[in-house]
C-alpha cells in the first residue's frame, strides 16, 4: 500500500496500515517530513520511504494502490496527475481527503480515460480514527473494491459485532457524497446537543458539571454516542487559568470547514428539506456574526419572558423532556440526511444502500451511536422505507417523545432561548403529518401573479384562473 502526504491524517493512516502487517510505501512532497515520519515511527512496521513520486510508484506491488492524503482541491489534483503519469494501466489511485463529490466524479472520469482506477474514499474519525480504525466510505469502480476491500477492511474500525466499518458505497463520487452527508448530520447532531445544553444551563440554571453528569447518564441510554460522551468531558473541564468551567471561557463562535455547507447546498439542488442540517449550519454562521450579535445584545425587545420557575415543571421532569426533544430532533436530522443520500443516489445512479451506511457509521466515525444499529435494522426490514420516521420502531419511539418535544419548544420560546433545530424539526414533523399545507395558497398566489397554473384535488389536469378577467377557471 502506498500513502502520499504525511501530514497528521496521512501519517496516522500509514501507521494504521503498518500496524496491520502491510508494507507501506510513503512519500511526501517535502522530504524532510518523510524523514521525520521514519525517524518517529519507522520501527512500528515495514515502511518504504521514497524521495520522488517515481521511486514511490516503482516501490509498489502491482496492481499499484496509493492513497492520497493531501489538501483537498488543487493539491489533490496535482498529486493525482503525478501518480497517473508514473503509474500503469489498472493501477488504483485513492483520494482519502475531504473532496467535493463532484470533483471526484470528474477525476474518476479523467482517470478512467487513462486506464487508471480512481477511488474517492470518505474517511471519518479524525486523527484518532485514522490511526486506530476509521469509518471508510469508498466510491469508485466495483473492480477496485475487489483489490482494495480486504486492505481497507483490515484497517477500518469494527462495530461491536465485529463487522468492519467499510463497504463499497457505489460508483465514482458516491463515497465522498456519503461522507459529505455524514458530516452534515454531524453538524445537526452537535447542534441538538448544544441546544439541550443551552436549555439546561440557561433555562434550568444548572452548572456545566451538573450537565456533564446528565449527559453521562444519557450516554448509557438510547442517546449513547461518541458526541454525547465527549460533550460530558468538555463540560467537566475546568480552565486552569481562571478556575472557571472551560465552556465559559471559550468564545461562543463556532467554526466550520465547509462540508456541512456542501450538504445543504446539494440538498437545495436535490430539493430535499434537510432543515436540521441547514439550521445547524446557519446557527454556526450566526454564532460567528460577532458584530451583529454585539449590536443586538440588549437592543432587541425580548417581549415578556418567563423564568424557569413560571414554567410549572420541576427540574427532573424538565431534564427528561429536554432529553426527549433532543432525541426526536436528532431522529428528524438523521431521517433528512438519509433522504438526501437516497436522493443523491437516485440522481447520480449510484445504487447506495442506506442501511449499509448506517452499518459503517456504527464505529470509527464522529457520529457513531447506539442509535445507528436501529437505523440499520430499519432499512434491513424495509429497504424502500419512505422516511426513517415511518419505521415501526422509530414511530413508536416518536409516540413517546412528541409531547415532551412540543413542551420543550414552548419552554424555549417562553424563556427566550434559541433552539433552532428543536423548533424547526418539530415544524418539519408537523408539516409531514399535515393533511393540508399552505402550499395551496402559494399555488394560488403564483397563478395570480405569474399564471403559473395549479392542479386540483378533485380532477386531473392543469388549471388557471383568469384573475384579471372574469375570474373563471380555464384548463391550461
Ligand atoms: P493537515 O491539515 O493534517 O496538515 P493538509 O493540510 O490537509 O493536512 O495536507 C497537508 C499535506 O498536503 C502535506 O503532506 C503537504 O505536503 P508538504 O509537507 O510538502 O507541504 C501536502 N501538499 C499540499 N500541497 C501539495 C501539492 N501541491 N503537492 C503535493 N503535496 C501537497
Amino acid at each position: 500500500m502506498g500513502v502520499v502526504g504525511l501530514a497528521v491524517m496521512g501519517s496516522n493512516l500509514a501507521r494504521n496500515f503498518a500496524h496491520h502487517g502491510h508494507t507501506v510505501a510513503v512519500y511526501n512532497r517535502t522530504t524532510a517530513k518523510t524523514e521525520k515520519f521514519i525517524a518517529e515511527h519507522g520501527d512500528e512496521g515495514e515502511f518504504v520511504p521514497s524521495e520522488t513520486i517515481e521511486k514511490f510508484v516503482a516501490s509498489l506491488e502491482r496492481p499499484r494502490r496509493a492513497i492520497i492524503m493531501v489538501q483537498a482541491g488543487k493539491a489533490t489534483d496535482a498529486v493525482i496527475g503525478q501518480l497517473a503519469d508514473a503509474m500503469e494501466d489498472g493501477d488504483v489511485i485513492i483520494d482519502g481527503g475531504n473532496s467535493l463529490f463532484t470533483d471526484t466524479i470528474r477525476r474518476e472520469r479523467e482517470m478512467a480515460a487513462r486506464n487508471r482506477h480512481f477511488v474517492g474514499a470518505g474517511i471519518s474519525g479524525g486523527e484518532e480514527g485514522a490511526l486506530n480504525g476509521p469509518s471508510i466510505m469508498p466510491g469508485g469502480p466495483k473492480e477496485s473494491w475487489e483489490s482494495l476491500g480486504p486492505l481497507l477492511e483490515s484497517i477500518a474500525a469494527r462495530a461491536e459485532d465485529g463487522t468492519p466499518c467499510v463497504t463499497h458505497v457505489g460508483p465514482d463520487g458516491a463515497g465522498h457524497f456519503v461522507k459529505m452527508v455524514h458530516n452534515g448530520i454531524e453538524y445537526a447532531d452537535m447542534q441538538v446537543i448544544g441546544e439541550a445544553y443551552q436549555l439546561l444551563r440557561f433555562g434550568a440554571g444548572l452548572e456545566p458539571a451538573e450537565i456533564a453528569d446528565i449527559f453521562t447518564e444519557w450516554n448509557s441510554g438510547k442517546l449513547g454516542s461518541y458526541l454525547i460522551e465527549i460533550t460530558a468531558e468538555v463540560l467537566r473541564q475546568v480552565d486552569a487559568e481562571t478556575g472557571k468551567p472551560l465552556v465559559d471561557v471559550i468564545l461562543d463562535a463556532a467554526g466550520q470547514k465547509g462540508t456541512g455547507r456542501w450538504t445543504v447546498k446539494e440538498a437545495l439542488d436535490l430539493g430535499i428539506p434537510t432543515t436540521g442540517i441547514g439550521e445547524a449550519v446557519f446557527a454556526r454562521a450566526l454564532s460567528s456574526s460577532l458584530d451583529q450579535r454585539a449590536a443586538a445584545q440588549g437592543n432587541l425587545p425580548a417581549g415578556t419572558l418567563k423564568s424557569f420557575g413560571d414554567l410549572g415543571v420541576d427540574r427532573d421532569e424538565f431534564v427528561e423532556k429536554v432529553r426527549k426533544a433532543l432525541y426526536a430532533s436528532k431522529l428528524v436530522a438523521y431521517a433528512q440526511g438519509f433522504d438526501e443520500i437516497k436522493a443523491g443516489s437516485a440522481e447520480y445512479g449510484w445504487g447506495v444502500n442506506p442501511g449499509d451506511m448506517a452499518m459503517i457509521w456504527r464505529a470509527g466515525c464522529i457520529i457513531r451511536a447506539v442509535f445507528l444499529e436501529r437505523i440499520k435494522e430499519a432499512y434491513d426490514n424495509n429497504p424502500e422505507l419512505t422516511s426513517l420516521l415511518l419505521d415501526p420502531y422509530f414511530n413508536s419511539e416518536l409516540t413517546d417523545l412528541v409531547d415532551a418535544w412540543r413542551d420543550v419548544v414552548v419552554y424555549a420560546t417562553r424563556l427566550g432561548l434559541p433552539a433552532p433545530v428543536f423548533t424547526s424539526s418539530l415544524s418539519y414533523y408537523d408539516s409531514l403529518r399535515a393533511e393540508r399545507l399552505p402550499a395551496a395558497v402559494i399555488q394560488g398566489q403564483r397563478d395570480f401573479f405569474g399564471a403559473h397554473t395549479y392542479q386540483r384535488v378533485d380532477k386531473e389536469g392543469t388549471f388557471h384562473t383568469l384573475w384579471s378577467g372574469d375570474r373563471s377557471e380555464v384548463e391550461a
